[in-house]
């Protein structure tokens, strides 16, 4: 079984694409991801990210991100993309950072048909009280460190929350 994660921030260069290596990252450090022996749990998970937000499209994460990242030991891959309404019906989970992400999704949704798929990050938190992951790209270098540690917490819970309630959108 593979569970599909789609982790959506505005830019697609700061907090999804953290969210999403991060999550690899715990997904290989658990042995849930295919190993020699196949997958921990009988289950995949597999990570993507994008951006409600066209204008990063093309873009390495930021560099202040990497940064932050990798002081954890934690790469930061990939391009950004802007999020479209295909996600929908391509992913189990759209994992949104803050409530204005949140909202700018469904908004591509009228008819609701993919809202229950669509939640909110800080919802799998277990530690921070936080309701968004805060947008760092005007701010210092410490709230780069805050989205990963917030983060770390988030992707750990949910993690917990997909190997008790496993969904799929095809075996
Ligand atoms: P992200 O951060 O949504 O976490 O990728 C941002 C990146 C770029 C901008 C804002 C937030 N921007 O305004 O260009």
């Amino acid at each position: 079984m593979t569970t599909r994660l789609l982790f959506v921030c505005l830019g697609n260069i700061c907090r999804s694409p953290s969210a999403e290596n991060i999550m690899n990252h715990l997904i290989e450090q658990r042995q849930l991801s295919d190993g020699p022996e196949g997958p921990a749990f009988g289950h995949r998970v597999v990570c993507d990210s994008a951006g409600t937000a066209s204008y990063h499209v093309g873009s390495a994460p930021d560099r202040r991100m990497t940064q932050a990242a990798k002081a954890y030991g934690i790469d930061l891959v990939g391009r950004a993309r802007q999020f479209d309404a295909f996600d929908f019906d391509r992913f189990d989970y759209i994992l949104a950072m803050d409530r204005q992400n949140y909202r700018d999704i469904l908004a591509l949704d009228p008819a609701g048909q993919h809202r229950d798929k669509v939640r909110l990050m800080c919802d799998f938190c277990r530690t921070y009280p936080d309701k968004d992951v805060p947008d760092p790209y005007y701010g210092g270098p410490e709230g780069f460190t805050y989205v990963i540690d917030l983060l770390l917490d988030a992707c750990e819970g949910l993690l917990d929350h997909i190997s008790a309630h496993p969904v799929a959108l095809s075996p």
